[in-house]
C-alpha cells in the first residue's frame, strides 16, 4: 500500500470515466459514429453492451437518457454507443447490404466497433449484448441476425423484426411495416432472419421484445411479427409458455416462449416506452439466474427450410452476362452460377458482392 503514491490514487479518483468519441474502430463505409464508455469500475474481462438511440436522438442523447452507463459502473461492462450518420439520424434497417452479414452498412460498422472494443478492453466475447429503442431497436433486431455469431442476447424496445422495414434503399422508411400492415407467417420472419447470415449454423442471441400496445409509431402489430420471428428461429410455439401480468410492473406483462425469447407487453403504453434497466440486466446474465453465455445452438425446426432457400438462390439467374451484379451472389456451397461481378464490381467473399456461402 505504501508504494502507491497518494497523488496517483486521488487523481485516479477525481477522472471519472465519461462518454468518448473512437474514431479508429475500423471500417466504417457508412460513416457510423462510435461512442464509448469506458466505466472506472471495468472488468478484469468485460462485456459489452451496444446501446441504440431512436430516430433524432445521439449517443449523447441516449447514454444521458438511459441507465447503462450508471449499471456500467455497478457491474463492470463498457458500453458502446453508436450513432447514425444520416440526417434525422435514423438508422439504416432498409438496404439490402444493412441485412446482410458483413454487408458494409450501419450493422457492419457497429460489429467494426464491437470487434474493436473487445480487443482494447480484453472484453468477454461471450457476452456481447445489443439493445435499442424504436429505430435503434429494429437495429438490435437487424444486428442479432445478421450477427448471431457476436451477439449473446438482445433486447428490442418498440422495433420491428429484421427486414420489415426493408425498402431496398439507404436509411428508407416502410410504411406498411411502421403501421403494422404486415401479419406474416412464423416462417417467413425466421427465415428472414436466417437468410441476414446464410451458412450460419451457430448459437444465436437470446431475445426479449417490448412493446407498447397503443404504440401508433411502430403498431403493436410489429410486436407480435417480431416474436414470430425469434420463436420461429428457435423452434417454439407463438403460444407463450408462462405469462407474468405486472413485470416488471404494471401496466407492463411479461411472456415467456421458451429460455431463449420473451415478450414484454405494456398495455396501453405508446412509443414512449419504459426502459427497465434491472429487468435488463438480469436478462443479459448479470443479475439473477438467465443463462446468457453462448454455449448451444439453437433447436431450430426450421434447418430445412434454411437449406431449401439456400439451394434456391444457388440456382438463381445471374443477373448480367458477365457474372452477378454488385450485392448478387457469386459463389459458395452448392452455387453453379456466374463467379464474377459485372464490372466494375469484383466478387469478394461476403463483400463487393453480396456474400459467398461458405462452411
Ligand atoms: C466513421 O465515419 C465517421 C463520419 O465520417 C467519422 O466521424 C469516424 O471517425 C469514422 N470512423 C472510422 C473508424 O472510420
Ligand atoms: C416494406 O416491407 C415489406 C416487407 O417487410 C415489403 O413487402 C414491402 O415491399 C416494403 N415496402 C417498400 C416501399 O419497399
Ligand atoms: C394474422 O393472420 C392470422 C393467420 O392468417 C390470423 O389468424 C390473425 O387473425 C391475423 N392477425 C391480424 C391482426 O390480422
Amino acid at each position: 500500500m505504501h508504494f502507491l503514491s497518494p497523488l496517483l490514487f486521488l487523481s485516479g479518483l477525481a477522472a471519472g470515466a465519461s462518454l468518448q468519441q473512437v474514431t479508429n474502430f475500423g471500417a466504417n463505409t457508412s460513416g457510423t459514429k462510435m461512442y464509448i464508455y469506458v466505466p472506472d469500475n471495468i472488468a478484469a474481462k468485460p462485456a459489452v453492451i451496444v446501446a441504440i438511440h431512436y430516430c433524432s436522438g445521439t449517443a449523447n442523447a441516449y447514454y444521458t437518457n438511459t441507465p447503462y452507463a450508471t449499471l456500467a459502473e455497478k457491474y463492470g461492462f463498457v458500453v458502446i454507443y453508436p450513432e447514425s450518420p444520416y440526417s434525422g439520424t435514423c438508422w439504416d434497417v432498409s438496404s439490402k447490404e444493412a441485412l446482410t452479414h458483413n454487408g458494409g452498412a450501419d450493422s457492419n460498422s457497429i460489429a467494426n466497433m464491437v470487434s474493436y472494443t473487445l480487443n482494447k478492453y480484453n472484453g468477454d466475447k461471450s457476452r456481447v449484448f445489443v439493445t435499442g429503442t424504436s429505430s435503434g431497436a429494429m437495429m438490435t433486431n437487424v444486428l442479432a441476425a445478421t450477427y448471431p455469431d457476436v451477439f449473446a442476447a438482445g433486447i428490442a424496445y418498440a422495433g420491428v423484426p429484421a427486414t420489415c422495414f426493408y425498402t431496398g434503399t439507404v436509411d428508407g422508411w416502410n410504411s406498411t411495416c411502421s403501421q403494422g400492415q404486415l401479419n406474416l407467417s412464423q416462417e417467413y420472419w425466421a427465415n428472414a432472419a436466417l437468410n441476414a447470415y446464410p451458412g450460419y449454423t451457430g448459437p444465436r442471441p437470446r431475445m426479449r421484445i417490448h412493446h407498447g400496445t397503443a404504440d401508433t409509431t411502430l403498431y403493436p402489430q410489429n410486436y407480435y411479427e417480431t416474436i414470430k420471428q425469434w420463436t420461429g428461429v428457435f423452434g417454439y410455439s407463438t403460444t407463450p409458455s408462462a405469462t407474468y401480468p405486472n413485470t416488471p410492473r404494471s401496466p407492463y406483462t411479461r411472456y415467456v416462449f421458451g429460455p431463449n425469447v420473451e415478450g414484454i407487453l405494456g398495455e396501453g403504453i405508446t412509443h414512449s416506452i419504459d426502459i427497465f434497466g434491472d429487468a435488463d440486466m438480469e436478462w443479459f446474465g448479470f443479475t439473477g439466474s438467465s443463462t446468457t453465455t453462448k454455449t448451444s445452438g439453437p433447436t431450430s425446426t426450421l434447418t430445412t427450410t434454411k437449406t431449401t432457400t439456400t439451394t434456391k438462390s444457388a440456382t438463381a439467374t445471374p443477373t448480367s452476362g458477365s457474372g452477378g451484379a454488385q450485392y448478387a451472389q457469386c459463389g459458395g456451397i452448392g452455387w453453379t452460377g456466374a463467379t464474377t461481378c459485372a464490372s466494375p464490381y469484383t466478387c469478394k467473399k461476403m463483400n463487393d458482392c453480396e456474400y459467398i456461402l461458405f462452411s
